[in-house]
């Protein structure tokens, strides 16, 4: 059974002991294991049905203790003092001292790491005082949890417990910067703080993946975030059968309708992206819909973020599954 908890020291407690815990940041919920512990790390791909060679994000309550573990050079400081805490994940060399279990950096010689700002999450972390990794609890494939329930719709008998927290005030997951290889950084993933953001603190960032992104960052799989009905981009008309993922003012003639963002907002949009996946999966379903039509979001802002996840809705679903 899968408790929900509402205390974090209960929390840090079951982390400490090598269990699994999910837990709320400000982009989605985490699924926790000690950074430290082998069997706890490998827990976390069993669960998800997660491939082993996907590198997870290890989580600290500081830059500080960050950078305790990952060599930080001028750029990964000036980044951590404008960003942290908060919704960036910085890859940087492991330092020979690294407390981070190999199984959970895939074997890399880099690490992922980042210091979230949501306050629970920043307790818990500050309560166990060891890097806690989570990749987003979910399991493999499917669109990343914002709410409590929604790791329990996943994840429950599979997990000790989930920390209940509400929903998720970013809504897309972390931006990923590759800070370890010479020459100008590159962008893994957009996420929760924009391209243009980085670009002001740092100058220059490759925003291309490379030639082959799933080696560097497997996150950038197609099908990567993908709700059961398939998903149909770019619509300028709705069809009856269809449920519509709308931004701004909704298209006529949908069969069922979540509104992303009235005022067409990509911030408000991006918290409700993922929730909204997941309620016309569930309600289109019930009514027989066969297809999830998508109006265009503007890449401005957080809206790179959004149009990168939904691409990976749309993809085709051979690639998905591992
Ligand atoms: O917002 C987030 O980042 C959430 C919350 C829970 O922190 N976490 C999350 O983790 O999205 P996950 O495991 O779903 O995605 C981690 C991404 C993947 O694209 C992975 O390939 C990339 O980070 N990554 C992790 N370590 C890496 C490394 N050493 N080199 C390149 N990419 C790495
Ligand atoms: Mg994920």
């Amino acid at each position: 059974m899968t408790r929900l908890l509402h205390e974090v020291a209960e929390a840090a407690a079951l982390l400490l002991a090598g269990e699994l815990v999910g837990f709320p940041t400000e982009t989605v919920y985490g699924l926790g294991a000690d950074a430290r512990n082998a069997a706890a790390v490998a827990g976390i791909f069993a669960a998800k049905g997660r491939p082993h060679f996907n590198p997870l994000i290890a989580h600290y309550a500081s830059a500080e203790a960050a950078f305790a573990d990952v060599a930080a050079d001028a750029r990964a400081q000036k980044l951590a003092a404008a960003c942290w805490p908060g919704p960036l994940t910085l890859v940087l060399p492991r330092r020979a001292e690294c407390q981070v279990d190999l199984l959970a950096g895939a074997g890399l010689d880099t690490l992922a790491v980042r210091v979230p700002a949501h306050p629970l999450a920043q307790a818990l972390l500050r309560a166990v005082a060891v890097p806690v990794v989570a990749p987003s609890a979910n399991r493999s494939g499917q669109v990343s949890p914002t709410t409590a329930q929604h790791v329990l719709a996943g994840l429950s008998g599979r997990i000790a417990a989930v920390l209940e927290g509400g929903a998720c005030a970013v809504g897309v997951e972390s931006t990923v910067l590759d800070l370890s290889q010479p020459g100008p950084p590159r962008l893994l993933r957009p996420g929760g703080v924009p391209l243009e953001a980085l670009q002001a603190l740092l100058g220059p960032i490759l925003a291309q993946p490379e030639a082959a992104p799933t080696l560097r960052s497997p996150g950038m799989l197609l099908s990567h975030y993908a709700p059961a009905l398939p998903v149909r981009l770019g619509a300028s008309t709705v069809a009856a059968e269809e449920a519509l993922l709308a931004f701004g003012s909704a298209l006529p003639g949908a069969g069922l309708v979540w509104n992303l963002s009235e005022r067409g907002d990509s911030t408000e949009a991006a918290a409700r992206l993922f929730a909204g996946l997941r309620w016309l999966d569930a309600e289109g379903a019930q009514l027989g819909l066969t297809r999830i039509a998508v109006m265009p979001v503007p890449e401005a802002g957080l809206g790179a973020a959004i149009n990168d996840r939904l691409a990976r809705a749309a993809a085709p679903r051979e690639e998905a599954q591992p």
